[in-house]
């Protein structure tokens, strides 16, 4: 092997050639660098840290000091002012609109109380006055559990990780899911925020939900592996899921649970529930043992042609947003009809009229059949009061109790679905036709056995045409509730924020 030198004197372009090659990768290091550094400086102007978030801080306001745009963003969830024509932010009584839906629920909470949800902005305060929560006087009070914040803020988080490390991995979550509702009610205070879906550390999305992260495990599935993009449905699914409470996991606990265990369509849930002969509640009226839909919206989407797409929650809910030159995600969630510009059309080339049309015609198509549903499995329950007070038999009864409760599923697991019907009209549509099958099968047996019983006129059907009515009929003393309820709102929620308040002002938080 000759040296270099000896080779450069035969043959001098050598010398010339890596001369060149030198130069040419020093200038390409150089813009590498260069951009680097003007990446830098542009994070830098975005994000100044200026404060140390602690793992679980569940202040929004303490997170807002280093991220003001997203925090600014996300506070705008308070703003009640936009309708569509079916969804939007303001607080609408839904019992108030339609009446019968206080007869669908009779025997249960939802009956005294029904609002459409709003801005996560209002996640706490909603629930404190929802009329379902009661008005409990003591810690051990009330009739909802402790699980029942579980959805609310990221203090949910900060409590079940400090009884995890008092208590264990397992055990600390079993504590959080132990007790009433009351229990928590000064440690659950700010709503819906950055720890719920955000490590301070680097603001990647976190799931801080066990009953996610359990219901993948359980399918063999590890959510850690979970896409950048499957995370931002993910971050979403940790609330707008289906769900229910198990009492016999852990001694005392109203574990929350993910029902997929069998897969996650309407019928496969139905099945688990059927299994374990779960019910939320029995029925005032025709006494079938109910399910309850939560909000299965999660589940319904993926359904959609969007999700088969890989679009997904925060396309359309939290979609970019430039102010300044600078690019963020725009952390109001919303209706994405109050922004077609940035939810849809970075998309879809159609004007905002069209678009909006597209979502308006697949509601509407939706609810025509979801009416007529609802409006058979209200005679149903009123019919099966009818046939029991004709002296019917449990035996007689039970096969059409489980077609009234089979009906009603798929009625609310439709309507609760939030979005549903333009996340995935067909499914929707699937799930509603079958329900109006279920309820008319069981009108017939019902028709049968009341002639059985002798009697084959008409059954009377009752006043419900107002909220009030409908409420009287199902034997709900609202003036009762209400006033315990503004008892509750002038004596406890003060005293369970001011402890809040002593708590949050004892943490100090490292200024940078
Ligand atoms: C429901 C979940 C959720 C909540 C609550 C939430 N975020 Fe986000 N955040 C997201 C998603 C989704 C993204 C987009 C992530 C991505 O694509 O990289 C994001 C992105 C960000 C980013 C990255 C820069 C950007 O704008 O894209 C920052 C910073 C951020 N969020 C701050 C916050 C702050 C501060 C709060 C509380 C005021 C908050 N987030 C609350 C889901 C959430
Ligand atoms: C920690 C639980 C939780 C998480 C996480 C969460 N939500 Fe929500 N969301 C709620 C609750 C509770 C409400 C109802 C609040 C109310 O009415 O007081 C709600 C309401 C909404 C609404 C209705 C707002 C309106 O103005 O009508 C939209 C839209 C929404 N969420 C979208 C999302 C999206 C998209 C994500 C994920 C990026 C997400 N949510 C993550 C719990 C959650
Ligand atoms: C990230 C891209 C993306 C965004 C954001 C998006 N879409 Fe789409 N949309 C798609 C894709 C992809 C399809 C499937 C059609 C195809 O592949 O040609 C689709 C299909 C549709 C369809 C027909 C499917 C059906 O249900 O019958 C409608 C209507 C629609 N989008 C409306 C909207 C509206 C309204 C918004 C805003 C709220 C929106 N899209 C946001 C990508 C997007
Ligand atoms: C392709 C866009 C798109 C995707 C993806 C999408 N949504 Fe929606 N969502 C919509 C539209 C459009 C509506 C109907 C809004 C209306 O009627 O005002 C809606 C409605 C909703 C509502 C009811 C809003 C209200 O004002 O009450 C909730 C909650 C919701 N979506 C949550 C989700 C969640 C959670 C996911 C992911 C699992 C998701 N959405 C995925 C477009 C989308």
């Amino acid at each position: 092997m000759k040296s270099i030198n000896e080779q450069i004197k035969k043959k001098p372009w050598i010398a010339w050639g890596l001369f060149l090659a030198t130069v040419v990768v020093v200038f390409i290091l150089g813009l590498l660098a260069s951009s680097i550094a003007e990446r830098r400086a542009e994070a830098v102007f975005a994000y100044t840290p200026q404060v140390e978030l602690s793992e679980w801080e569940p202040r929004n306001e303490v997170w807002g000091e280093n991220y003001p745009r997203e925090f600014q963003s996300y506070y705008q969830t308070a703003d009640t002012s936009f309708r569509s024509k079916y969804n939007g932010s303001a607080m609408i009584d839904m019992l108030e609109v339609d009446p019968r839906l206080v007869v669908l629920w009779a025997g249960y909470g939802f009956a005294k109380d029904y609002n459409q949800g709003r801005g996560h902005y209002y996640a706490i305060e909603d629930l404190q006055k929802s009329l379902r929560t009661g008005a409990p006087k003591t810690a051990n009070d009330g009739p909802m559990p402790s699980t029942c914040w579980t959805c609310k803020g990221p203090d949910v988080p900060r409590v079940m990780n400090d009884l995890i490390e008092k208590l264990g991995p397992k055990e600390g979550v079993a504590e959080f899911y132990r007790g009433k509702w009351a229990k928590l009610g000064m440690e659950i205070i700010n709503p819906i925020g950055c720890a719920d879906c955000h490590n301070p550390e680097n603001m990647n999305l976190r799931i801080t939900r066990p009953a996610l992260v359990e219901a993948f495990q359980r399918q063999g599935k590890d959510i850690a592996k979970a896409s950048y993009q499957e995370m931002r449905s993910l971050v979403c699914a940790q609330c707008h899921v289906e769900y229910y409470f198990n009492k016999n996991k852990f001694e005392g606990a109203n574990y929350l649970t993910l029902p997929w265990d069998n897969g996650m369509s309407c019928e496969e849930v139905e099945e688990y529930y059927d299994n374990m002969k779960f019910k939320d509640w029995i029925h005032k009226l025709s006494k079938a043992p109910m399910l309850k839909a939560q909000h299965p919206g999660y589940e319904i989407y993926l359904t959609g042609v969007h999700a088969d797409r890989g679009v997904s929650c925060a396309d359309c809910h939290m979609p970019y947003k430039n102010e300044g030159g600078i690019k963020f995600t725009d952390h109001k969630m919303q209706s994405p009809l109050n922004n077609v510009s940035n939810s849809c059309q970075v998309c879809h080339r159609e004007e905002t009229a069209k678009l909006v049309a597209n979502v308006t015609e697949r509601q509407d198509r939706i609810i025509e059949n979801r009416d007529k549903l609802e409006e058979l499995i209200v005679r149903a329950h009123i019919e099966a009061k009818f046939a029991w007070d004709k002296g019917a038999t449990e035996n007689q009864m039970n096969e059409i109790l489980m077609d009234i409760r089979h009906a009603q599923w798929r009625w609310d697991y439709a309507a609760a679905s939030h979005g549903g019907s333009f996340h995935s009209p067909v499914e929707t549509g699937r799930i509603i036709s079958t329900g109006i099958t279920i309820a008319q099968e069981g009108r017939i047996k019902l028709a049968r056995l009341l002639a059985e019983l002798g009697y084959n006129k008409p059954i009377p059907y009752p006043d419900i045409s107002t909220k009030a009515k409908a409420q009287k009929y199902i034997g709900l003393d609202m003036d009762k509730l209400n006033k315990e309820k503004n008892e509750f709102l002038k004596s406890i929620v003060p005293k369970w924020t001011e402890t809040a308040m002593e708590r949050e002002k004892s943490w100090k938080t490292k200024t940078l």
